[in-house]
């Protein structure tokens, strides 16, 4: 009975609901955001259905920067293709393959796109031109079609493998004739990869391009609450946290990577759990992300005037007495007095113009007009420091 109990509590977490939904390998099937994107795709060969037999091979490219949805946008859509095409009683799979992460080369990429489109012919040894020259054999004899998808196709191309040139021409393994692969999606980051492109290659490339634009931080907070829906138990990321994350992975470094917000939340829910909650806050975010991204150098504060140090620290207490992401100026006052009365310190200047010169060194963020906060360091650590560095120099003296 005690050893069950005791494996109950400590198995059953006091927050999560299922922490697998917040892996960047989990693929929602509903995409906020990127509704626009598989708009396009579906239009630009959802008319090839009509009549496959017929159709040439449209290359398309994906184009955007890490964590803007590209991989989970293509997967999305190739499910969805498939699904149409079903009901028109076409056979046709979506083929995804990662340059990256599957295709070190040129022979190793068309093998696995051969094992996935053709396994039947895929154990034969051949070169890689056999392999596209039998793989377009095999989909027509089979009456099969297939979109592919080569994902981190730049990879390959820095790398100097030219793949470009077949796979935009596929079509000539079998000239004046239709092939059986209805399209090509090329995905990559930007488009610096073009360089290391032979004339032809950019040529055959055509210029249909999707573009994956960063996501603002209120797209982000629409992707993350789905998540959170699934993932956390209720009550366990408030609101506040949510804009939180949302705002602080928006912005540079981040640039709006779906990937760190969603990691941001897995791992402060973790640090959450482990200290016994079972709610997020914000300083547990602070002190994920802190740990990933420092932000705020000791110069950085050593080099703020003792008042500076004071205000920052007035401001550090009224974001731990509220337990919140952000508080307005009146909090920062009301801190900043109770910092100097413990010090027996005259509260004086303008409190504002301290606000504003934190901002401006980039220590403090501004979220509106009345919204205040440290996103960098967690709050219970820069308040232990500031408190060692305030204590050693006597501020006040020196000061008016
Ligand atoms: N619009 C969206 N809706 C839901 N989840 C998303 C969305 N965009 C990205 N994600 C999630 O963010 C993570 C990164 O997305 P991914 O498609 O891998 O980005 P990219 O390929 O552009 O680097 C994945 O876990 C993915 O499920
Ligand atoms: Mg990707």
């Amino acid at each position: 009975m005690f050893s069950y109990l005791y494996f109950l509590c400590r198995f059953m977490s006091s927050i999560f609901k299922d922490r697998s939904k917040l892996s960047p390998r989990y693929i929602p099937e509903r995409l906020p955001h990127r509704d626009g994107q598989i708009k396009v795709l579906l239009s630009l060969y959802g008319h090839v259905l009509e009549d496959p037999e017929s159709a040439f091979l449209q290359v398309t490219q994906i184009v955007g920067g890490v964590g803007t949805g590209k991989t989970c946008t293509a997967v999305n859509f190739g499910k969805r293709i498939e699904g149409e095409a079903s009901r028109l009683d076409i056979s046709l799979k979506h083929i995804y393959v990662n340059a990256k992460v599957e295709g070190a080369g040129r022979y190793v990429l068309y093998r696995r796109m051969l094992e996935k489109a053709a396994p039947k012919i895929a154990s034969r040894s051949l070169s890689p031109e056999e392999m596209l020259f039998q793989l377009v054999r095999y989909l027509k004899d089979e009456k099969e079609y297939v979109i592919l998808t080569i994902d981190e196709i730049d990879y390959l191309c820095k790398r100097g493998e030219h793949v470009i040139y077949d796979l935009t021409r596929l079509n000539e393994i079998s000239p004046g004739e239709p092939i059986n692969i209805l399209g090509v999606l090329l995905i990559s980051r930007d488009f610096s990869y073009y360089k290391f492109l032979e004339p032809s290659e950019l040529s055959t490339l055509g210029r249909c391009v999707v573009e994956f634009p960063p996501y603002t931080s209120s797209q982000i907070k629409d992707i993350l609450w789905d998540r959170v829906k699934m993932a956390f138990k209720p009550g366990a990321v408030s609101d506040e946290v949510l804009d939180f994350i949302s705002d602080l992975t928006a912005k540079p470094p981040v640039n709006g990577d779906v990937r760190v917000a969603l990691d941001l939340l897995l791992y402060s829910g973790n640090l959450a759990e482990n200290m016994g909650r079972s709610e997020i806050l914000p300083d547990h975010v602070r002190m994920v992300y802190a740990e990933t991204h420092p932000g705020i150098t000791t110069e950085d504060i050593l080099d703020l005037s003792d008042r500076g140090k004071l205000v920052l620290l007035g401001l550090v207490r009224a974001l731990k007495s509220q337990k919140k992401a952000y508080v307005g100026l009146r909090e920062i006052r009301e801190g900043y007095q109770i910092v100097c009365e413990e010090r027996g310190i005259k509260p004086s200047g303008e409190v504002e113009e301290y606000v504003q010169d934190l901002i401006d060194r980039g220590i403090v963020s501004m979220k509106s007009l009345r919204e205040f906060g440290i996103s960098e360091v967690p709050a219970e650590d820069l308040e232990r420091f500031l408190n060692g560095v305030i204590e050693r120099l006597k501020v006040g003296r020196d000061e008016p």
